[in-house]
């Protein structure tokens, strides 16, 4: 069984003051692009659970039991009480560690895979509530479209939007880690205390979604991390520089960074911009990418 789940962009992304938890309230604006993981699920000679992992950053992916694919496994399988295993091959097109929910969209298409695989039949709600517990970004990777995302990004409201965006995406050489972004991001000290209201969803983005018009989607994005993902990573402004001469709509980090969006015009834009990242030697590789896309879905 194989299925194939989508990379996020987060158009919007406001965070607020840290609960308890350490987690910290967010208001995001998700959107599902073509970028997709693949993940096959076959059934284990032995019984166990195993992951093989080839393609983008297979150097950096845990193969062990913290693999959020193998973790998804663990999870529908305890949840339907299988106790058949399986062996899991993904193979990545999303950067690792790079702020497109790579590992959340593995879990997710390792949830659909195996439950394909098992014939457990799992409701859409029952998978919803296991990507829930599985981490923020999961849940979105099933639904995939365009969605509002609050508490810690996995409550979702799906968001009524025009139009289909060409993105151009710059992975840098190296991830960084969600969980240190986060960290600086408190260190920098936003101006908001723990009484502070939750966040909410910029109205200029959603308007501009609203509308279809790229351009005033381009003016409207905008990531409280952004800050805290350039200060662990300074060269980042350079690729987003590039943004500005190659007269790009709107220029981002996604997520918790380091992947660098750009938003063009059309496709031609997109290849010039795609074009003028690449030759520029600030970014590892660039790709391009449309969306919206659906979610997770099974390809066999
Ligand atoms: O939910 P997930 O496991 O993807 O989160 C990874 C890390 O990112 C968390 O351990 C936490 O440090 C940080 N995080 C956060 N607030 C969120 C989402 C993630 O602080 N809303």
């Amino acid at each position: 069984m194989t299925a194939r789940a989508p990379a996020k962009i987060n158009l919007g992304l406001r965070v607020g003051a840290p609960g308890s938890d350490g987690y910290h309230p967010l208001a995001t604006v998700y959107q599902a692009i073509a970028l997709y993981d693949e993940v096959k699920a076959r059934p284990s000679p032995d019984g166990t659970i195993t992951v093989a992992v080839t393609g983008e950053g297979r150097d950096v992916v845990p193969l062990d039991q913290t693999n959020l694919a193998v973790r998804a496994a663990e999870m529908l399988a305890n949840r339907f009480a299988v106790h058949s295993g399986v062996a899991l091959s993904i193979h990545k097109t999303i950067a690792v560690a790079g702020g497109l929910a790579g590992g959340s969209a593995d879990a997710a298409g390792a949830l659909l895979a195996c439950d394909a695989l098992w014939g457990t039949n799992a409701t859409r709600d029952e998978l919803v509530t296991l990507a829930t517990s599985l981490g923020s970004d999961v849940p979105f990777c099933l639904t995939g479209g365009m969605a509002v995302g609050t508490g810690r990004g996995e409550q979702l409201t799906s968001v009524l939007a025009r139009g289909t965006y060409e993105w151009v995406l710059a992975f840098a050489d190296t991830g960084l880690s969600t969980p240190a972004v986060y960290a600086e991001y408190d260190r920098l000290g936003p101006d908001h205390d723990a009484n502070a209201p939750a966040p909410v969803v910029s109205e200029p983005l959603m308007t501009a979604l609203r509308s279809g018009d790229p351009y005033a989607v381009g003016r409207a994005l905008h990531n409280d991390l952004q800050r805290a993902a350039l200060r662990l990573r300074p060269a980042l402004r350079h690729t987003l520089a590039l943004g500005d001469e190659l007269k790009a709509l709107g220029t981002l980090i996604s997520g918790s960074g380091p992947t660098c969006v750009f938003l063009a015009a059309d496709e031609d834009h997109a290849v010039d911009i795609a074009v003028g990242l690449a030759s520029s030697g600030t970014c590892r590789l660039v790709q391009r990418a449309s969306g919206p896309v659906h979610g997770a879905r099974l390809v066999t």
